[in-house]
């Protein structure tokens, strides 16, 4: 704006005009530039004082006077707009965030353990009130612990029974937890009292009853004068507790190279309770484990002298003892995934 056109605005005229802005200002920011507008440095007003130097003294003496107090004018009327805005904007604040914190809040959907977790654990708990102790074991094994040690060479036809997947650099994926008895063997000395949690796995096919990749629990016992006795009634009382109700067993002789004699437990099939289906291959008895009195050259391989020491062993499937407690027809449900099945446990 040039001297000549400041000079044809009056301060009135200026007064409405920037009055108005500051009325119309809907924030903050709109209010700062009215204030830069008019009253900074190079705001109008300011100019207008400044050319005030250049009139007669009476006129320049009135109308900086007017000058002085529009400015005054002008500030208070922005503070006092600025002060409204601000309680506006912390009214609004204040609606918008406001929290009733009486109203029940947002339930987190949570999940629970897989079934196969939870019967793990309620074996370890029983296994434990008996005196038992919780060991375990690598996943990729030895030839020499998963086969050798326990009487299983190369060449052996038992090799076949648990066919798995060898790597690269000999090592192989154990098929069951009976290599960590020897490993817990050659670094304990008896009396022991082990169970053996831990994944395992078979090169097979699949069915309702069989996976590649499945669960054991081994245990072993060593102490002085153990016989067969002592394992059945270790496992009665282990079906007892974790069944909450009588069960159907039976042993019947079986051969496992690391172990003499050798027998299977079954039970009588709970999902056609014992008419023969296909979980339990028609048979109406589900085999539930491999057991049997450790072999003395199992015990010779750990450093332990046969005549001294006796105990015995076994390996079960966790998989079919959760089929049996919850009356699962197939195996492969575990491995799934389908929260149909799983939201069931
Ligand atoms: C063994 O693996 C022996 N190590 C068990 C043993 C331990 C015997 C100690 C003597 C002394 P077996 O291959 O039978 O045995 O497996 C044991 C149990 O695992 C079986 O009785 C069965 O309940 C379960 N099982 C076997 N194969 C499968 C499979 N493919 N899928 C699911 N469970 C299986």
């Amino acid at each position: 704006m040039n001297m000549g056109n400041m000079a044809k605005i009056t301060l009135k005229t200026l007064q409405k005009k920037a009055e108005n802005e500051i009325k119309n200002s809907k924030n903050l920011k709109d209010l700062d530039s009215v204030y830069k507008k008019y009253l900074d440095k190079q705001g109008e007003l300011s100019q207008i004082l400044r050319s005030l130097n250049k009139m007669p003294k009476t006129k320049r003496i009135k109308l900086g006077k007017e000058a002085n107090e529009l400015k005054q004018v002008l500030k208070e009327n922005i503070e006092q707009k600025t002060k409204k805005l601000k309680e506006k904007t912390f009214k609004q604040a204040y609606e918008k965030e406001w929290i009733d914190v009486t109203m029940p809040g947002k339930k987190p959907v949570l999940g629970h353990l897989h079934p196969l977790t939870q019967v793990k654990r309620e074996v370890e708990r029983i296994f434990q009130l008996m005196g038992f102790s919780i060991i375990e074991g690598p996943e990729i094994e030895t030839a020499w612990y998963n086969f050798d040690v326990l009487n299983i060479p190369k060449d052996h036809p038992a090799r076949d029974l648990w066919d798995t997947f060898y790597l690269k650099n000999g090592m192989l994926l154990r098929t069951h937890t009976s290599p960590v008895q020897v490993r817990y063997m050659e670094k304990n000395n008896p009396p022991l009292r082990i169970i053996v949690p831990g994944r395992i796995f078979r090169h097979e096919a699949t069915d309702a009853n069989h996976e590649f990749n499945f669960y054991h629990v081994e245990g072993l016992m060593i102490d002085r004068n153990i016989s067969a006795a002592n394992f059945r009634a270790v496992l009665q009382e282990f079906y007892r507790e974790f069944f909450k109700k009588p069960v159907k067993i039976r042993m019947r002789p079986s051969y496992f190279p690391f172990v003499v004699p050798g027998f299977e437990v079954d039970m009588s099939c709970t999902v056609c309770l014992g008419k023969g289906c296909a979980t339990c291959g028609r048979t109406g008895w589900q085999e539930m484990m491999g057991a049997g009195m450790v072999h003395p050259s199992v015990l010779k391989n750990a450093g332990f002298n046969p005549k001294n020491w006796q105990g015995f062993a076994f390996g079960m499937g966790l998989e079919r003892l959760a089929m049996m407690k919850y009356r699962i027809n197939d195996i492969r449900l575990f491995y799934k995934g389908d929260l149909r099945f799983l939201k069931q446990f």
